[in-house]
């Protein structure tokens, strides 16, 4: 086990126990805008790690199956070697970000429904946003799949809004990937403030990576808030 295969933004690929597995390695490095803007956080692994391990688990609890077999340490996970699809698929309940950019909606503004948008997962393009019908035109996922994974997404996004209205949290939006693997999609990479945006229920305050993105300071104690909170869930 150990040696790496693929070093991503956040995260180390290395080989598994066999063929069918791999280890990941979670890294304190922190990326925006496309890896334009960089820093390391130490301590972001563990804590990103551990949050997405309790959010895995509990999705695991409530039939959503997962890349992930086996937590080894505290920054690692063994995970099922899956065919990714290039597809990530970003599920908003409230406006914010990008939505609210391109479409000029107040950010916080509560949505009238769960809104899907897919992007190509490729930095080389600079993951653009992509359509349903131009996905299966391309082959990124066959219609099928690609119906299988926005389905999870909604269950997966009805589960960790309970889970998160528990821990005093609003889910305003995150971003998912999936992978083919015997047969089935399945959930892969991560699920932490990374990927997700994050708001106290009460005050608001952001508790993700928009601390990083913009500037806001103290990233590294609001991750270590919102792990807190899932704690005591
Ligand atoms: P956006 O508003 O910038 O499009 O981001 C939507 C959600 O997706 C937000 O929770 C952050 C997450 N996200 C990623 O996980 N990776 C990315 O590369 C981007 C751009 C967003």
């Amino acid at each position: 086990m150990d040696d790496v295969l693929y070093e991503g933004k956040s995260k180390i690929v290395c080989t598994g126990r066999d063929e069918s597995t791999l280890l990941i390695r979670f890294k304190d490095s922190a990326t925006a805008f496309n890896g334009e803007k960089k820093a390391e956080l130490p301590g972001k692994a563990q804590l990103n790690a551990a949050i997405s391990n309790i959010i895995f688990n509990y999705l695991a609890q409530h039939g959503i199956q997962s890349h992930v077999i086996e937590v080894i340490d505290k920054t690692s996970v063994l995970v099922k070697k899956a065919d990714i699809i290039m597809v990530e698929i970003i599920v908003r309940n409230i406006a914010a970000g990008s939505f609210s950019k391109k479409f000029g909606i107040a950010e916080g503004t509560v949505l009238h429904n769960t809104a899907i948008e897919f992007c190509i997962k490729s930095d080389d393009l600079g993951d653009p946003m992509i359509n349903e019908s131009q996905i299966t035109a391309i082959g990124l996922a066959q219609p099928q799949e690609l119906a299988e994974m926005i389905q999870q997404s909604l269950k997966i996004n009805d589960l960790l809004y309970a889970l998160f209205a528990k821990a005093g949290i609003k889910l305003v939006d995150f971003k998912l990937e999936f992978g083919r693997c015997g047969g089935q999609i399945i959930l892969c990479d991560e699920i932490s403030p990374d990927s997700c945006r994050l708001w106290d229920s009460e005050t608001e305050k952001k508790l993700d990576k928009d601390r990083f993105r913009l500037d806001l300071g103290n990233v590294l104690d609001a991750y270590r808030e919102v792990l807190g909170r899932l704690q005591n869930v």
